[in-house]
């Protein structure tokens, strides 16, 4: 393995993790493409720390295509600009603070200036590359709250730089999430740099205006500078006026006569002077390229990567564990200090995109990788509420905004509350947020796409849910949403016992078993009686075909709180198994979509059946790869690739409970670095990953193990040992009591 040294010599800069020059350097195995075509959107560009801001990449224009992150492989660029999310859909968001390369003298700013590209891009950690036609070539590096763009121009020809304030991703999708500029202005300064703001609005989220100031610098003296402005084809005005503002298009265009031009670029929510502070703390003046893209690699070792160690040398299993390690730390963006909303101590944090998708999988591996970082999020999704009324289920720009289902930052603070995470979090404000979700019907948001009820925070449904406690057809998505608010509900309950609030405790259990209201027990599908179905005010139940609705199939599986009593109710063990089966008979499973991603391992409350779950896993992985295309769908902010980390791992969370079901780990050894010196160790022998990973028997902290699962105190809490033997069939190891049922009582 190759290993690195950091050269904090020449960083000018004070490096916050000590990288010592025997460590491995992780970002070696690292794919920045991975999940990056058929349909991940991941993001390639340069991000230099986990959530850092500035996530600096090229914005590629291809016919009618979104491009969610800004990137496409195919197509041409039409700039560079240092704001993107990864791994979203419904619509793209930001794009916006960008710079485009030109050659000769630009005559008209406001033409199509994009370029094909020559070769494919290049990424590494901390590093991206863009050859374009006309043989300039852009290379972008980037800290925290700063950008640092490097252009070569051919030789003999005039470089030019383009700084269009009205850039920002566009939306084909017609669906009205297609974000608007709204008004910019651009001041030029006599030592040739530049300052100014773009105010921009919509996007997924609906969000009203909200603006972005920049501050530009440029490393050698510009020939000619200017500024433009014009909505039409050619510019109202583009001379050597200082300043140009209001809602037309605008910009500046940097003339040099050098064959090379470097440019640092600062971004703030607040002010033109701080974004050029950023700059100044960040990338002062002659501050090398290559001692930024050192430091983003070690922050990236130091942070994240070098948290999950393994025996392997398999480059291709260990691009996929590294590069899915960095997908789950891409966004949100931490935006501490960088809050136009409200002053505040607490730490901030945008870009939710979303806990719909995060909540069953992600957020308990942040927590375990990222626990200061993850302290932060859980703080500043409570100041959220403190200052905006509600917790997000989504949020970009400053705004809340939209809710799918549930309103599961309930959930993600009661996973974390249930695993003792504190420091300055204030609980008891805490559940102030949740009860707000679980109390107060949130005001209409008046989203053409779902008039029924709010579609920006909160739980939109909730008057049906306190009325007859389930949903009618009233609301849409009644029964994603029923099924939702009761695992939304069992999150308050833990959290409510945990605080001592014995009265508040008992009402949110009672609440989290309302997904039985939802229960049929006459509605058939495919040898199965018993679905989840939508229920009208009288009581009786919409006569639907479970499978004209996969909904039914998947959320029926979905109260893992409550499993014990599923299970009953679907008819025992061997029905339960079959219901389980049928998911990947019938094609329903999808491992591109949250919502079913516990079932697949629900065998393990069933005795003798953990195998099961290990042959699913398995199953599940073969959709995945360090590749560009290696996600079995959108990374929805990193959950896909959380999910295939816990398979590596071997265990899977059951959100909102201490509990962790065990699959079959895939390494010969792997040792997960939880903070204050305590780590996991996770061993296998006898076996392998592919023809040999049946358990056959385990030790926990030395002792054998006869449960299907562990608990967060087991293994994780202070560290601890798993010893797996596996074997090439399966055996019947796990004969103990089946994992916690906690909402469903003593059946
Ligand atoms: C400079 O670039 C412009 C615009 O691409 C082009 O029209 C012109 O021919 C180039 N001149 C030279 C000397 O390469
Ligand atoms: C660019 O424009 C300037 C001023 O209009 C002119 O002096 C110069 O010759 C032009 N250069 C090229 C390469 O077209
Ligand atoms: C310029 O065009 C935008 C829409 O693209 C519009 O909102 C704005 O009002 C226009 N500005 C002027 C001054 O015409
Ligand atoms: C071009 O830029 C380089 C790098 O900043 C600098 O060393 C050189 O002096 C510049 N050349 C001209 C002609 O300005
Ligand atoms: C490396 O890992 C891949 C993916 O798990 C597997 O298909 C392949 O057989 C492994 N190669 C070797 C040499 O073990
Ligand atoms: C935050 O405090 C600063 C300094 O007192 C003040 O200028 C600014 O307006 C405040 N911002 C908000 C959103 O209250
Ligand atoms: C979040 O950002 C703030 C401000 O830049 C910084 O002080 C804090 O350490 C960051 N959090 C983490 C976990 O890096
Ligand atoms: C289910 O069907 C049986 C037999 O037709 C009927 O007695 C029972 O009331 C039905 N249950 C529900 C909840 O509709
Ligand atoms: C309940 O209401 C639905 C919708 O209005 C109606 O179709 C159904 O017949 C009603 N059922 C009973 C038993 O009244
Ligand atoms: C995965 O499951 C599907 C559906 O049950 C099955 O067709 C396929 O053969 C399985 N693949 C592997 C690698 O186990």
């Amino acid at each position: 393995m190759r290993s690195f040294i950091v050269d904090i010599v020449s960083l000018g800069v004070v490096v916050r993790c000590c990288v010592s020059a025997a460590e491995v350097d992780y970002t070696q195995y690292v794919n920045v493409f991975q999940g990056t075509i058929s349909g991940g959107n991941r993001f390639p560009g340069v991000v230099a720390a986990p959530f850092a801001m500035v996530k600096l990449g090229p914005d590629v224009q291809s016919g009618k295509k979104d491009a969610y992150s800004g990137y496409l492989p195919d197509g041409s660029i039409w700039g560079f600009s240092m704001m993107h999310e990864s791994g979203t859909g419904g619509a793209p968001k930001y794009g916006v603070v960008s710079q485009m390369p030109a050659l000769g003298n630009v005559t008209n700013p406001l033409a199509d200036l994009s370029r094909g590209r020559a070769t494919a891009d290049e990424g590494q950690i901390g590093y991206y590359k863009s050859s374009l036609s006309g043989g300039i070539k852009v290379e972008l590096t980037a800290t925290e709250h700063a950008g640092l763009y490097q252009y070569s121009f051919p030789a003999g020809n005039l470089s030019a730089v383009v700084v269009d304030v009205s850039h920002v991703l566009p939306s084909f999708r017609g669906l009205g999430w297609e974000q608007h500029y709204s008004k910019g202005s651009f001041d030029l300064f006599p030592d040739g740099h530049y300052e100014g703001s773009g105010t921009y609005n919509n996007g997924w989220n609906i969000a009203p205006d909200w603006t972005i100031h920049f501050c530009g610098r440029f490393e050698q003296k510009p020939a000619i500078s200017k500024t433009f402005r014009g909505n039409g084809t050619t510019p109202k005005s583009y001379d050597s006026t200082p300043s140009v503002s209001g809602p037309e298009r605008l910009g500046g265009v940097f003339t040099f006569r050098n064959s090379s031009v470097t440019s640092r670029v600062g971004i703030s929510f607040t002010s033109t002077t701080k974004a050029c502070q950023n700059i100044k703390n960040e990338i002062p003046s002659g501050t090398s390229f290559q001692s930024l893209v050192v430091k983003a690699k070690s922050r990236w070792n130091a942070e994240v990567l070098s948290k999950i160690q393994v025996s392997s040398t398999n480059k291709t299993e260990l691009e996929l564990l590294y590069s899915s390690l960095l997908g789950m730390f891409l966004i949100p963006s931490n935006r501490t200090g960088e809050n136009p909303g409200w002053n505040s101590t607490e730490p901030y944090y945008d870009d939710v995109f979303t806990l719909w998708d995060t909540h069953r999988c992600h957020t308990s591996l942040f927590q375990i990788v990222q626990p200061v970082s993850y302290e932060e999020f859980i703080r500043s999704l409570i100041d959220i509420w403190r200052h905006d009324g509600f917790m997000p289920d989504a949020r970009s720009s400053n705004f809340n905004g939209r809710v799918q289902g549930g309103s599961n930052a309930d959930n993600v603070l009661a996973d974390a509350y249930v695993k003792g995470v504190s420091g300055a979090i204030n609980w008891e404000d805490g559940f102030s947020a949740m009860q707000t979700d679980a109390e107060k019907v949130p005001p209409p948001n008046n989203d053409p796409r779902a008039p029924d009820s709010s579609t920006k925070e909160g739980r939109g449904a909730l008057p049906d849910c306190l009325k007859y406690g389930y949903i009618t057809p009233a609301f849409t998505r009644a029964v994603s949403r029923a099924v939702e608010y009761s695992t939304n509900d069992f999150g308050l309950h833990q959290v409510a016992k945990g605080l001592g609030k014995a009265a508040e405790a008992e009402k949110y259990l009672i609440r989290s078993r309302n997904w039985r209201n939802h229960w049929n027990p006459n509605a058939t599908s495919e040898g199965h009686s018993g679905f989840v179905v939508p229920r009208w005010a009288n009581g009786s139940f919409v006569p639907q075909d479970p499978l004209s609705c996969d909904n039914s199939w998947i959320y029926s599986m979905n109260a893992i709180h409550d499993v014990a009593l599923l299970k009953q109710w679907i008819g025992g063990d061997e029905r339960f198994v079959d219901r389980i089966d049928k998911l990947f008979e019938l094609n329903i499973f999808n491992a591109g979509n949250e919502p079913g991603f516990t079932s697949p391992f629900l065998y393990n409350f069933v005795p003798g059946m953990q195998h099961r779950s290990v042959e699913r896993s398995r199953n599940i992985s073969t959709r995945y790869n360090g590749g560009a295309g290696g996600l079995p769908g959108n990374s929805d902010a990193g959950a896909m690739e959380s999910n295939i980390l816990w398979q590596m791992i071997g265990l899977w969370p059951m959100t909102d409970q201490t509990t962790f079901l065990i699959l079959s780990p895939w390494f010969p050894h792997m040792t997960i670095y939880l903070g204050s010196d305590n780590k996991l160790e996770i061993t296998t022998s006898g076996g392998n990953k592919d023809t040999a990973f049946y358990v056959q028997s385990l030790k926990v902290n030395g002792k054998q193990w006869d449960k299907a699962w562990v608990a967060w105190q087991d293994v994780f809490a202070n560290g601890g040992t798993m010893e797996f033997v596996l074997g090439p069939s399966p055996a019947n190891w796990a004969t103990g009591p089946p994992p916690p049922s906690p909402a469903s009582g003593d059946l």
